[in-house]
């Protein structure tokens, strides 16, 4: 069987992982996929600051020349941003090759877009990496409940910030002494704006909420607030009354099954909830199903080996469908229930 050919965007903290466990499980990876696969080249913008073990070789600053080849059977986008990430997904597709993203802003705002591109290609467009890390969501939400009716999807899937209210908890550290540590064990980003604020687990919210409710969700739709005003006395008083606070995302379809509600803030939850143990940068979410009844995901959310997980995974089933000559499931989008700013639960 002729090999697979990958090509990688991005070699960043999951890009980098991506790579190695391409080199170092490849025998297994063939065995799963039934064809070997193989990385073509991998596209970075600083070539002088790629990390130890990957195969400098392979390695090119020109990422479009990389999707344009024609050969490439999968392009794997972990750059994150909307452009220059856009512009080549779009390319990949028009070359006929299927795309693995771990792109939350980009999926949370052009998903149906890229979907329709993909379809009009029939090639595959997956995501499981870019909501809550290593923790199978996507996939899930879109074929095993896909007989079922999702009424509510409810948890943290932020890590930076669940850690930076762990620590005020656990601690009683101030709001920017917490930041402070979550920079320094590298959690937070440099720019951590859109951990604190909400964007991140808005973008994941939109996307979660578009999957489980068969509609159209994006960033806009989501009504969201970050966690920069929460104060130690805040964490304090939800401590007398026996609850600590979790930014959640909170999404659900109105009882009259006639529209749908995103929502991301800080929330005040009992202790003796599941949700009050998720610690450090751990991401969990509950599902509600009509028939399954409550489901609890629970894992790293976060991290470089982690997201290259979820990666893999999507790849596999890519290359899988490449040798079947099929696609996944596309875009779920069957209804277009519309989508109210807040809910009025
Ligand atoms: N910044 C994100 C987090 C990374 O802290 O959860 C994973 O999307």
């Amino acid at each position: 069987t002729r090999p697979l050919k990958v090509a990688l965007l991005g070699c960043g903290v999951v890009g980098s992982e991506v790579a190695r466990i391409m080199t170092t499980h490849a025998a297994d990876l063939t065995a799963r996929i039934g064809a070997p696969v193989e990385l073509a080249g991998i596209a970075v913008r600083r070539p002088n600051r790629v990390r130890e073990g990957v195969p400098a070789e392979l390695v090119t600053t020109d990422a479009t020349a990389l999707v344009k080849r024609g050969d490439i059977d999968v392009v794997v986008e972990v750059i994150g941003g909307i452009e220059p990430a856009r512009s080549l997904i779009s390319t990949a597709f028009e070359h006929g090759a299927s795309v693995v993203s771990a792109n939350k802003a980009l999926v949370a705002q052009d998903g149906a877009a890229l979907h329709a591109a993909a379809l009009e290609r029939g090639v595959d467009l997956y995501y499981e990496a870019a909501v809550a890390g290593a923790i199978p969501l996507v996939r899930p939400l879109r074929e095993s409940l896909a007989g079922d009716k999702v009424n509510r999807v409810l948890g943290i899937v932020n890590g930076t910030t669940n850690f930076i209210l762990d620590r005020m908890d656990t601690s009683g550290a101030g709001y920017s002494e917490a930041l402070d540590e979550a920079t320094a064990l590298g959690y937070a980003e440099a720019d951590p704006t859109a951990d604190v604020e909400g964007f991140d687990a808005a973008a994941k919210a939109a996307i979660l909420a578009g999957i489980a409710f068969h509609t159209r969700v994006t960033l806009d739709d989501v009504h969201r607030e970050g966690i920069t005003e929460v104060t130690a006395s805040d964490i304090a008083s939800a401590k007398r009354m026996g609850c600590t606070v979790k930014l959640l995302a909170i999404c659900e379809r109105a009882e009259d099954g006639r529209s749908v509600t995103a929502r991301v803030h800080p929330a005040m939850i009992p202790l003796s909830h599941p949700l009050a143990s998720v610690r450090e940068a751990y991401n969990a979410v509950f599902v509600e199903a009509e028939a399954a009844g409550r489901l609890m995901f629970y894992g790293p959310g976060a991290g470089g080996l982690p997201t290259a997980s979820a990666v893999l995974g999507d790849l596999v089933a890519a290359c899988r469908n490449r040798l079947g000559q099929t696609t996944g499931p596309g875009e779920s989008a069957y209804t277009r229930l519309p989508v109210s700013p807040m809910g009025d639960v």
